[in-house]
């Protein structure tokens, strides 16, 4: 449900130490509010943490592996016990995953699960109840991805765990309908983070010049992180339940709800223009 006015509200954001995360919360203190902010690299998390008190509010940090369910337990347990239920939740942890599917290993699989979705499911569990038990206006707001809608060769894992996002937010959305609880899912497309720099994130079958080329298109056409933390806080404000954000998001969510097989077409011939498929071979 829309959350007008954000000051003095507490906001927690999940992978606060870079990218879309770091902005998010950033954007979010800008605005006056509070932060619980939290990510598996302490040392980048308070560095956000630093900027975010240097523009006058508070900030708590957890160094917290979001596809662990005890750990993600203790830390709903301990910002409850501090702040009480948290106003604005957003799910925003997770990794990319570059790969063949036939070339992709299922434990690279199930790692993208882990954290992509159980990640997100983890925070809406531990601290969905406790937003809706205290009422008033709150919003849960999970990031997905244009992945989520219309994703591309190379990327099984990730549009899988981005689909699954999507998915819970329709369900949750509609079982939160009678309550003070909103839910946003966020389609950015390309955003320009290190999201592609992670470890572990690519399958062997891809060489280090098609990282690199991928690498270079994230800079030339990717948009700044910021831009994605601008619409977050604005789908905050105004209750939205979807968001489409960033180069190509909105044309190909359109586009794919008047022909799937137009997208699937557009999409393979630059997949093929950009050599991803000779991956296969
Ligand atoms: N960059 C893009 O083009 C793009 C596009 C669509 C969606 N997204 C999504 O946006 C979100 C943020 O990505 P980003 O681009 O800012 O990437 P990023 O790599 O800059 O930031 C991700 C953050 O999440 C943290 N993280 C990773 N695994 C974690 C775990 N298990 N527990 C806790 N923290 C963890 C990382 O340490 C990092 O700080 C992700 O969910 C990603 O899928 C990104």
């Amino acid at each position: 449900m829309a959350v007008p006015h954000l000051k003095g509200k507490q906001v927690l954001v999940t992978g606060a130490a870079s990218g879309i995360g770091r902005a998010t919360a950033l954007a979010f203190a800008r605005q006056g509010a509070n932060l619980v902010i939290s990510d598996i690299n302490p040392a980048l998390l308070e560095s956000t943490a630093d900027a975010a008190r240097a523009l006058g509010v508070q900030c708590l940090t957890y160094a917290v592996d979001v596809a662990d369910e005890a750990a993600m337990r203790d830390f709903a347990a301990s910002v409850h016990a501090k702040t009480g239920p948290v106003d604005v939740l957003v799910n925003n942890a997770g990794i990319g995953y570059i790969g063949p599917f036939l070339r992709s290993p299922v434990n690279s699989w199930r790692r993208v699960l882990d954290i992509n979705v159980m990640g997100v499911v983890h925070g809406c569990h531990f601290f969905g109840e406790r937003m809706v038990e205290a009422g008033g206006a709150r919003q849960i707001i999970n990031v997905a991805s244009l992945a989520g809608i219309a994703p591309a060769p190379n990327m099984s894992a990730y549009a899988a765990s981005k689909h699954a996002v999507m998915g819970l937010c329709d369900v949750l959305a509609m079982e939160l309908a009678d309550t003070d609880v909103g839910v946003t899912a966020i389609c950015p497309g390309i955003i320009n983070t290190p999201i592609t720099n992670a470890r572990g994130s690519v399958s062997e079958a891809i060489t280090p010049t098609q990282i690199e080329r991928l690498r270079a298109y994230y800079e030339a056409n990717g948009v700044s992180p910021d831009v994605v933390a601008a619409a977050i806080v604005d789908a905050t404000r105004h209750g939205r339940p979807l968001v489409l954000v960033g180069p190509y998001a909105r044309p190909m969510y359109h586009l794919k709800r008047i022909s799937r097989k137009l997208v699937k077409s557009m999409t393979l011939s630059d997949a093929r223009k950009n050599g991803y498929l000779e991956t296969m071979k």
